[in-house]
């Protein structure tokens, strides 16, 4: 029994089938009771109709001529009949009957009377379990009652009747039942076999066996989960490619410092090395060690903004004041390279919610970037453009720029124009990916234009904060 239920529980098919098979039955069971009663209240109905009918129209004969010949007539008419007339006289003798009477039939004679004078017309009506439906009319003369007219009729033939439409309608509800039964499970099949192959899918994605198929057709809610599935194989595949990409990548990153350290260190162990020499390279591996520290630290920033650890320390900030913080940090390299920075300031005090260093972080990045990329004697433009909802900080070189067909990646990390990963200085692709995760989180944005040849500008979109928050 318990496997049973579990073998329902777990199966879409036949859940689905039974439902469907229950509401059914409900709905036949239903109708075969309707068409029972009806049919046996109008079937009794019509017999008792006739039977009271009968008599009283022998009861109107008789009170017009209650003589022997009238008697006589009477009885024969009944003769051979469904109904058995008896008739008796005001003493309860019988002066006419049409057929032989057995014990029962006296029974309810003995009662003709005493029902006469307390309920009326009606003797019998019980047609389930008494063998006859039984009627009764006073025979008048001169006013006076001088005789009853009894009328009986088999109960035997309403049972027939009805048992034989019992039998019908169980032959009618069983062979539908069965070709409902047997319809309702292939459809239920058809709805729950992509269901059951889909399980089969994921169980397979699951496992990592991408090589699978799916049938697509249709636009249903199937057909739908059936695209998600698909969908999400895809992805799951597209981010196994990712992660193994940027292990490889990482790998790459990592070696190039690691081998000038290594290089640079067993130069000093291993030779007769001058103290300039020393000097040299220690220089060296400071600054590689620096990268290797700045690559591994941007790693981590980054994960933890996936993970959303990367802790914020939210306020309501000036934002010119970041900038010029940040400008006047990066001034000094910009001079050293001869490139020019223009700053506009702001008409007015621009207040946002945000992380004054993260801000200042992302800042940092995109002028480095600018100063990095941008060719000796060019010029950098910081501007602030303002709408009814946000403010953006512009933020122009006149480096190379940036391909068309690049811009969509440069955010990606550890993503680079230029894809030599044996380049000594340059940065490891992680600025950018770090700047537009930290504008994101202060619901902004990060826009980036470029013409190849003439410049890029970065444009970081904040929203504005003029009130408290709480306020608003
Ligand atoms: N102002 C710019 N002009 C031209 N190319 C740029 C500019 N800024 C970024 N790029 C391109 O976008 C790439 C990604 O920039 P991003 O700042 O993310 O990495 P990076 O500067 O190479 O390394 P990191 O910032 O991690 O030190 C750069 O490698 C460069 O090819
Ligand atoms: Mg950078």
């Amino acid at each position: 029994m318990g496997r049973m239920a579990q073998f329902i529980r777990t199966r879409v098919t036949i859940k689905l089938g039974l439902l469907l098979f229950g509401v059914f039955l409900l709905i036949a069971v239903a109708l075969g009771n309707i068409v029972y009663t009806f049919f046996v209240s109008f079937y009794v109905s019509h017999v008792w109709e006739e039977l009271t009918q009968r008599t009283e129209s022998h009861a109107a004969v008789l009170s017009d001529y209650f003589n022997d010949s009238t008697i006589d007539h009477v009885v024969r008419m009944e003769v051979g009949a469904n109904f058995m007339v008896v008739i008796l006289d005001s003493d309860k003798n019988v002066l006419g009957q049409s057929d032989n009477m057995t014990s029962e039939h006296h029974d309810y004679l003995d009662m003709t009377y005493e029902k006469q004078m307390k309920f009326g017309a009606t003797v019998e009506q019980d047609w389930d379990s008494k063998p006859f439906l039984v009627d009764q009319a006073p025979v008048f003369q001169g006013g006076k009652e001088a005789g009853t007219v009894v009328l009986f009729s088999s109960t035997t033939p309403i049972r027939e009747a009805i048992q034989s439409l019992q039998r019908i309608l169980l032959t009618i509800g069983l062979a539908s039942a069965i070709i409902v039964g047997g319809i309702l499970f292939l459809i239920s099949r058809m709805i729950a076999r992509p269901l059951l192959v889909m399980r089969q899918v994921t169980s397979e994605i699951a496992k990592g066996n991408y090589d699978f198929y799916l049938p697509l057709r249709g636009e249903d809610e199937v057909a739908q989960l059936a695209h998600s599935i698909h969908h999400m194989s895809r992805e799951i595949q597209f981010y196994q490619k990712q992660r193994n990409d940027f292990l490889a990548d990482i790998g790459h990153e990592l070696r190039t410092p690691l081998t000038y350290l290594k290089g640079y260190s067993e130069l000093i162990l291993g030779h007769d090395v001058s103290n300039e020499e020393k000097q040299e390279y220690l220089t060296v591996i400071n600054e590689q060690s620096e990268r290797l520290q700045r690559l591994v630290q941007d790693l981590f920033d980054l994960a933890r903004i996936d993970q959303g650890v990367f802790s914020f320390h939210w306020e309501k900030i000036c934002l010119e004041d970041v900038l010029t913080d940040t400008l006047s940090v990066v001034e000094s390299s910009m001079d050293a390279k001869g490139i020019l920075i223009e700053y506009c300031p702001p008409e007015k005090k621009i207040m946002v919610k945000g992380d004054r260093q993260r801000l200042g972080q992302v800042f940092i990045n995109i002028l480095d970037n600018a100063r990095y990329y941008t060719p000796e004697g060019g010029s950098v433009f910081v501007r602030y453009q303002r709408n009814a909802a946000e403010v953006i900080i512009e933020i122009e070189d006149t480096g190379p720029g940036i391909p068309k067909a690049e811009l969509p990646f440069i955010t990606e990390r550890l993503y680079r124009v230029e894809k030599s990963r044996s380049k000594q200085t340059g940065g490891a692709g992680l600025g950018l990916a770090i700047s537009s995760k930290i504008i994101e989180k202060h619901q902004g944005y990060l826009q980036i234009e470029s013409a190849e040849g003439e410049g890029t500008t970065f444009k970081v979109n904040l929203p504005l904060v003029f009130v408290d928050q709480a306020k608003s």
